[in-house]
């Protein structure tokens, strides 16, 4: 980050002590952990990935967690993994499509912090779920055509809780630039208030 724009973040940072954390939030392949890592390294921020916590604390892979534990018991770690963020300062965290959805972790999110929401629809996510399915347990087992049909339903359940986001972001061509960008705007147009 240029001295500048770094002064003018953490100045916005101090008066808005949400901001601290940043929470990016959208469906399955919309690219929350590529640009939220290369957005972290930029803001000088670290960097965590929920299903990667909970997989550490867990020693399993999701898919196994899903396997083994369940769909519920998933979430309910979720939710733990979610609230330890609450604690830290200066992170960018990349949540799993589900965890805006279950619980109260939206509100908590935009209480926590800043949440950007990547939005991004159901073709674009197809084409970047189709290489990646077999770690994510909801669509492993689905063909092309049911898999998009699925995104578009659950793209419709979701969208209500995703569009709770402060900012919203199209995924599409997105980034790390534009995002950085945006986010550092975004910053900027709330001490017009
Ligand atoms: C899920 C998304 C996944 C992971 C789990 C469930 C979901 O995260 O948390 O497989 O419900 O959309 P990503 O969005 O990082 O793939």
């Amino acid at each position: 980050m240029r001295n500048d724009e770094s002064l003018i973040f953490i100045y916005f940072c101090l008066i808005r002590k949400i901001d601290m954390r940043i929470y990016l939030i959208g469906y399955m392949g919309s690219g929350k952990t590529s640009v939220g890592k290369r957005l972290a390294s930029r803001l000088e921020y670290s960097f965590l990935d929920l299903d990667r916590v909970i997989e550490e604390d867990q020693q399993q892979t999701v898919t196994e967690i899903f396997a083994q534990k369940g769909e519920d018991n998933f979430r309910s770690l979720e939710r733990f993994a979610l609230h330890q963020t609450f604690d830290m300062e200066n992170v960018v965290v990349s949540t799993g499509g589900g965890t805006p959805i279950f619980f109260d972790n939206m509100d908590m999110m935009n209480a926590k912090g800043l949440c950007v929401y990547l939005q991004a629809n159901p073709s674009v996510l197809l084409s970047r779920l189709i290489p990646n399915q077999q770690s994510r347990p909801l669509i492993a087992s689905l063909g092309k055509e049911e898999l998009y049909e699925f995104i578009k339903e659950q793209l419709t359940k979701r969208a209500p809780f995703y569009e709770q986001a402060e900012l919203h972001i199209e995924a599409r061509d997105l980034t790390p630039a534009i995002l950085y960008n945006q986010v550092i705007n975004w910053m900027k147009n709330q001490s017009r208030y």
